[in-house]
């Protein structure tokens, strides 16, 4: 029967069919999200999907509840609902070496501008993955993975199976979000393994890929099978404080029913902090688990709340890392990747080695003076000793981080070997590769002509916080830029898919291996949904050089539309009033203009920028201030000597309240701050009218806001 035409069907054997082909769906998803290892090809799948869609719609009465056309077909990882976080989900700043603690706790005071007594927490950093719980009224509502930051997936059904985690809580505020670590024991790691392997599965390669693996699963009755653990570190959203401290906040979780780490400690300096590291690592072997360092945080949460957060990480705390594992293996080959920007990249091609618990094969080597055995500025690194072909080489691995070479025993060099000599032409292109000075990187000159830039290119571009194009990531960007019937060479090209598809006849998406009608239908949908655009989002897709998320935000939010950012950076010359405008953006320097004005003023750039924007309808960036705070959308410029707080504090401060603030006075400043010693700024702004205010005015201003 599972041959049999759909034409030639019988409504028993539809119905039959229709069974078997659930089924059948529903063992490849468990196997491809269970054991990492499908049973089946991509292509096989979608021929499954295809044919239980062709029955349904033969015959729409015999549909099933649980049809596999209603859940997400190929990219089965996209079956978790997204959940946006109220408050963002940050990393940790990371430190290696005990001076790099004086430092963090300098830092904090001089940001809070305190000579007091400062207390942190210093706690085991959990080496699992980040989960946030969502309690109302005392109850479980929803786990949410970390995903972006901003925006997690929905594994509440397979968080409520963890048996570290409360359904219910007493005494608790009425809203709760309660964050930690997902982790796994070592025990039940090896447990896990030797079930996996005894049942022919796919074994994991350590126990934090073993619990990401179990949480991930759609099917939570296998997250329950899984033994996950966890512990609470940190909340989001509450209704009403937990405590005045970070160690007391820490209690209450404990209080509540969570675990919490019982090596936590509270310390008056750097002096405690770092005696507790060396404790702790102390236990490492011993815990039961894996940590990969020690997390201190300000115990003050007022203080926490003044210090507040930079883009990703918050000022108030720092993750002070153990060392990196080290091991020792051959270096077969080195091997030259093209990056977006054009940048060269060597990597080594080890022999494959184990370090820390994870199979290694390649290593980054960062350019060509590291591998000569050079710093940047020409000065020996690694005793001057440079890397050759088939030398015996240290590989070292820290956390997530790519792993490094970094050593190698001269003992064992082969006698007849030779200095790596890095191209000097692109591998990919031909064209040649230059180092500009002062740039350790040696880069590709062939632009959008060369291959491995463009498509580089392509897949930032489609990337999560460029265009996210559902159903069109990495893997299909370098599919379509090598597809003869269908190609996508540029960002444009994108947006005429549909089009030249339809144009195709046989040749068609939908007939293709892989596809079928409704991935290609659905591709086309989510393509389209992305013509509307908004401006920060296009300009950070452009993927020009040093043009990164936060500064397409903040040149968003000053020009606002398209038409005057364009008009701006295509005019901006040093010198002209378009330039000193864009540099007078905070945030916005020197070598940022100069790379974002030649991406604009280069004709072959200009011609592929234009092409996309004529398919757009960019959407213009509108500030999202805290509307109701009296700076809100003020563009606000501080001079002189602050007394009451740090210019870095009343820098965050304004931001928060929705005002954006400037380096320089022009006519479009609204407020200056001046405290004593302020110089040709305020010559600057009687000039242009603009209010002035002393350090006691501005806080009189914002007070209560
Ligand atoms: S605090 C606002 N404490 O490390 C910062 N994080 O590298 C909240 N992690 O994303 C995090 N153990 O997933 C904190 N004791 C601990 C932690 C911890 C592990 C993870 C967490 C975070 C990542 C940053």
């Amino acid at each position: 029967m599972a041959g049999t035409s759909v034409k030639q069907l019988t409504e028993d054997q539809a119905r039959a069919e229709l069974a078997r082909l659930a089924e059948a769906l529903a063992a490849a998803n468990r196997a491809y999200h269970t054991l990492d290892a499908p049973e089946i090809s991509d292509a096989e799948y979608d021929a499954l999907k295809q044919r239980n869609a062709a029955i349904e719609a033969r015959f729409p009465a015999l549909k099933r509840a649980d049809s596999p056309s209603d859940k997400v077909g190929a990219a089965v990882a996209d079956g978790f609902g997204k959940v946006a976080h109220s408050v963002r989900m940050l990393s940790l700043e990371n430190a290696f070496e005990d001076g790099d603690i004086g430092d963090f706790e300098d830092r904090v005071r001089k940001y809070l501008n305190s000579s007091g007594a400062l207390a942190f927490t210093a706690e085991p950093k959990i080496d699992g993955l980040s989960l946030s719980l969502r309690y109302e009224g005392g109850v479980l509502v929803q786990a949410a993975t970390r995903g972006d930051g901003e925006v997690g997936e929905n594994v509440t059904e397979n968080a409520r199976t963890i048996g570290d985690i409360p359904q219910r809580l007493t005494g608790a505020p009425d809203v709760l979000e309660v964050r930690g670590e997902v982790y796994m024991s070592h025990d039940d790691f090896a447990a896990l393994n030797a079930r996996q392997a005894a049942a022919g599965g796919k074994t994991f390669a350590n126990p934090r890929n073993a619990a990401a693996g179990s949480l991930r699963q759609l099917d939570a009755s296998i997250t329950a099978a899984r033994p996950l653990r966890f512990f609470a570190y940190s909340w989001g959203a509450l209704s009403e404080p937990l405590a005045a401290t970070q160690y007391e906040a820490i209690a209450r979780l404990a209080a509540l029913g969570f675990q919490t780490n019982p090596l936590t400690r509270l310390c008056d300096g750097p002096e405690e902090m770092l005696a507790h590291y060396r404790a702790i690592e102390a236990q490492r072997a011993t815990l039961g688990y894996d940590i990969d360092g020690v997390v201190y945080k300000v115990n003050d949460l007022g203080l926490q709340a003044r210090l507040g957060f930079r883009s990703a990480t918050p000022r108030w705390a720092i993750a002070h890392k153990f060392p990196a594992e080290l091991a020792w293996t051959t270096l077969l080959g080195i091997d030259i990747q093209v990056g977006r920007t054009g940048a060269l990249s060597p990597v080594a091609r080890l022999q494959p080695v184990t370090v820390g618990g994870v199979v290694v094969s390649n290593a980054t080597l960062h350019n060509e003076d590291y591998i000569a055995g050079r710093d940047a500025k020409g000065q020996e690194i690694r005793g001057g000793r440079d890397f050759r072909i088939g030398d015996w080489v240290q590989v070292y691995r820290a956390g997530d981080v790519i792993p490094k070479l970094a050593d190698v025993d001269l003992s064992r060099r082969d006698s007849g070997s030779q200095p790596y000599v890095f191209p000097h032409e692109c591998p990919e292109c031909g064209s040649p590769a230059l180092r500009e000075e002062g740039d350790a990187v040696r880069r590709c000159s062939g632009g959008l002509i060369c291959p491995a830039q463009a498509v580089e290119r392509l897949k930032h571009f489609v990337s999560r916080h460029a265009f996210d194009i559902e159903g069109l990531g990495a893997k299909q960007v370098e599919m379509f830029f090598r597809d003869a019937d269908l190609p996508v060479k540029t960002p444009a090209d994108i947006f005429t898919l549909a089009e030249r598809d339809a144009a195709n006849g046989l040749k068609r998406l939908k007939n293709r291996d892989g596809f079928g009608e409704t991935s290609a239908r659905k591709l086309f949908a989510a393509i389209e949904d992305r013509r509307r655009i908004g401006l920060d989002r296009l300009i950070f897709a452009l993927g020009i050089r040093h043009v990164g998320e936060v500064a397409a935000q903040l040149l968003a939010r000053h020009y606002s539309t398209w038409e005057t950012f364009e008009a701006a950076v295509t005019h901006a010359a040093p010198g002209n009033e378009p330039w000193a405008e864009l540099l007078a953006i905070d945030g916005v320097g020197k070598t940022l203009a100069e790379s974002l004005t030649a991406a604009f003023q280069n004709e072959a750039e200009r011609a592929a920028i234009d092409a996309l924007v004529a398919q757009l309808q960019v959407q213009p960036v509108v500030w999202k201030a805290a509307t109701d705070s009296p700076v809100a959308g003020k563009t606000v410029v501080f001079t002189g000597t602050l007394e009451k707080m740090t210019r870095a504090e009343a820098k965050a401060r304004a931001e928060a309240l929705g005002a954006k603030v400037a380096g320089s006075v022009s006519a479009k400043t609204d407020i200056l701050v001046a405290g004593p010693g302020a110089g040709s700024k305020l010559k600057e702004a009687a000039k242009h009218g603009v209010t002035t205010l002393d350090e006691d005015g501005w806080l009189a201003l914002i007070e209560g806001a």
